[in-house]
C-alpha cells in the first residue's frame, strides 16, 4: 500500500505523525518530506504543504511532489488526511496527484510513449477513506486542466486552427457540451471581416470560429464566455522579434481556459447555461496577410485601422464579442485573452488584469481569485482611455499612440465590441497562462482560468 500525507506547517498532527522518532524537527514547511516503510511493508510519502492555504498553492506542491515521485508511485495512493483542516482541501490534493502525471515530454522519440501529443490518458488511481466526491472534482479539474495545458503545450505545427477546432469538437463529446464550427467559408457569410483579416497571412491554414454551448435545464443565469485562439503570433507583417517567440504558441491560453470551463460545468452538471466563442486563427505573413495601416471591417460594422498587426488579438475577439451579444442573451459576459505583454509588466506572472465596468462583476471575480489562488487585479476602465483609440481615416484603430496602459487600452477597444453590455468583464491573462514551472526548463502552460471561473459559475448560479 502507498499512503500520501500531506501536512500544513504548525497543523496538530502528533497523532498521525508516528512514529514519532521519524519526524523530529519536521514542521511541514513546503517540500519538506518524510518517507519510510512500515513493518506490514506498506510506503508512506508525509509532505510538507508550508503555510499558504490557498488551492492553487496546495495543487502546485502536491502536483510537484507526485510529478518528481511518478516512477515509484504506482498503483493506489491511499491519502491520510492531517487534522480537520485538510478536509477542506481533498479536491486540491486530488488534482494535485492527478496533474503530476501530466508529461511534457510527449514528442520525445521514445519507445514507451503514443506519438499523439493528445490522447495521453492520465492512469492514476487513488483513494480515501472520505469525500469521494471532492476526489471526484480535482479529478474533472485535473482532466480538464491537463487537456488545456496539452494545447497550450502543443507546438504550433501540431495544432493548426482546423486541429484545434477539432479537440474542442472531441472534447464536447467527451465531455457533454455542444460545438458548433463555422470555417472561414461560412465566417465570410457571417460578416467576420476581423477575424478573417488576422488570418489573412495564412493561406494554408484559415481561420474558424467555434460556438461552445451547455445548458441546464434549472439553470437561471446565462453567461457567455469568449477566448482568444491564436494558435500562433508571429506577429505578422508588425513581426515580433525573435527571442521568447516560440513561447507564441500559448497564445489560445483564452480559448483553452473558455473550453475547459465548460467541460466542468458539463462534468459537474453546473446548473447554468454557458455560450463559449471561441475565434481561432494563426497571425502570419505572406503576401495577402494584411499591412501596418489598412483598414478591415468587423462583424459589428466598425471599420478599423490596423496601425499594428502584431495587435490581433483585440480584432478577433471584437468579432466574437459582438457574435455572441448579437445571437444570445447573456446575463454576464466574461473574455480571457493572453492579450498583450502591457498586462505581465504591470502584474508580473501570479495575477491576470481585470477590466470591466461593473463593480459587482469585478469583486466576485476578485473574490473567486483569492479563493482559488487563480488571482486577478482590477485595472481602471474609465472612458478617459478611450480617446486613444480614435482613427482619423476610420471608426477606430486597433493600437494607441504611445506603448503605455496597453493592457487597459486592448480592454477599451474590446468594449467597443460588447454592444454596451452591463455586465462584461475582461481578464487579460498573458501573464498567467504560461509561466515557468518545476516541470521544465522554459515556460509551460498552467490550465489558468478553470478553477477561477468555476467557481465563479458556482457562486453566482
Ligand atoms: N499575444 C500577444 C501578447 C502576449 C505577449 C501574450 C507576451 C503573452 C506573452 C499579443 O497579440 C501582442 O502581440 N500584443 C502586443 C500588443 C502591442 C502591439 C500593442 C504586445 O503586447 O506587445
Ligand atoms: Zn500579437
Ligand atoms: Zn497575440
Amino acid at each position: 500500500m502507498n499512503f500520501f500525507i500531506p501536512v500544513f506547517e504548525g497543523a496538530d498532527t502528533a497523532s498521525v505523525l508516528s512514529p514519532s522518532a521519524y519526524f523530529e524537527n519536521f514542521s511541514g514547511k513546503a517540500g519538506e518530506q518524510v518517507f519510510y516503510i512500515d513493518a506490514d511493508g506498506n510506503r508512506h510519502y508525509v509532505l510538507g504543504l508550508g503555510n499558504k492555504k490557498d488551492g492553487t498553492s496546495v495543487i502546485r506542491a502536491v502536483r510537484s511532489f507526485f510529478y518528481k515521485q511518478k516512477a515509484r508511485l504506482k498503483g493506489k495512493v491511499t491519502v491520510k488526511l492531517t487534522g480537520e483542516e485538510m478536509t477542506g482541501y481533498v479536491s486540491e490534493i486530488s488534482q494535485g496527484i492527478y496533474l503530476g502525471q501530466y508529461e511534457i515530454g510527449v514528442l520525445k522519440n521514445r519507445n514507451d510513449r503514443k506519438p499523439d501529443w493528445y490522447d495521453e490518458a492520465p492512469g492514476f488511481a487513488f483513494g480515501s477513506p472520505v469525500a469521494e466526491a471532492a476526489i471526484l472534482k480535482g479529478r474533472y479539474f485535473a482532466e480538464a486542466q491537463m487537456r488545456i495545458m496539452k494545447w497550450g503545450d502543443a507546438p504550433g505545427n501540431y495544432k493548426t486552427p482546423q486541429i484545434l477546432a477539432q479537440w474542442i469538437t472531441e472534447a464536447g463529446k467527451q465531455s457533454g457540451y455542444e460545438v458548433e464550427v463555422y470555417d472561414a467559408k461560412a465566417c465570410e457569410t457571417l460578416g467576420m471581416h476581423a477575424l478573417l483579416g488576422v488570418g489573412r497571412g495564412s493561406r494554408e491554414n484559415p481561420p474558424l470560429f467555434c460556438i461552445l454551448k451547455y445548458s441546464h435545464p434549472e439553470a437561471r443565469k446565462t453567461i457567455g464566455l469568449v477566448g482568444k485562439g491564436v494558435t500562433f503570433d508571429t506577429g505578422g507583417v508588425s513581426l515580433k522579434p525573435g527571442d521568447n517567440m516560440n513561447y507564441m504558441k500559448s497564445d489560445m491560453g483564452g480559448a483553452a481556459a473558455v473550453a475547459g470551463t465548460i467541460e466542468m460545468a458539463a462534468k459537474l452538471k453546473l446548473p447554468v447555461n454557458l455560450i463559449g466563442a471561441i475565434p481561432i486563427t494563426e497571425n502570419c505573413i505572406d503576401s495577402y496577410a494584411i499591412k501596418p495601416g489598412d483598414v478591415i471591417g468587423s462583424y459589428s460594422g466598425k471599420t478599423i485601422e490596423v496601425i499594428n498587426t502584431d495587435a490581433e488579438g483585440r480584432l478577433i475577439l471584437a468579432d466574437a464579442l459582438s457574435y455572441i451579444t448579437d445571437h444570445f442573451k447573456t446575463d454576464v459576459l466574461i473574455d480571457l485573452a493572453t492579450l498583450t505583454g502591457n498586462a505581465i509588466m504591470a502584474l508580473g506572472y501570479k495575477a491576470a488584469a481585470l477590466i470591466s465596468p461593473n463593480d459587482s462583476l469585478a469583486g466576485d471575480l476578485f473574490s473567486s481569485g483569492l479563493s482559488t489562488g487563480e488571482k486577478v487585479w482590477r485595472m481602471p476602465h474609465w472612458d478617459d482611455y478611450k480617446d486613444a483609440l480614435k482613427s482619423d481615416i476610420a471608426d477606430l484603430k486597433n493600437l494607441a499612440g504611445s506603448p503605455i496602459g496597453g493592457a487597459i487600452n486592448a480592454a477599451k477597444f474590446l468594449e467597443e465590441f460588447t454592444r454596451e453590455h452591463p455586465a462584461w468583464a475582461h481578464l487579460d491573462i498573458a501573464g498567467t497562462a504560461f509561466a515557468d514551472s518545476d516541470f521544465g526548463s522554459m515556460k509551460s502552460a498552467t490550465g489558468y482560468g478553470i478553477r477561477l471561473l468555476v467557481d465563479y459559475l458556482q457562486k453566482v448560479q
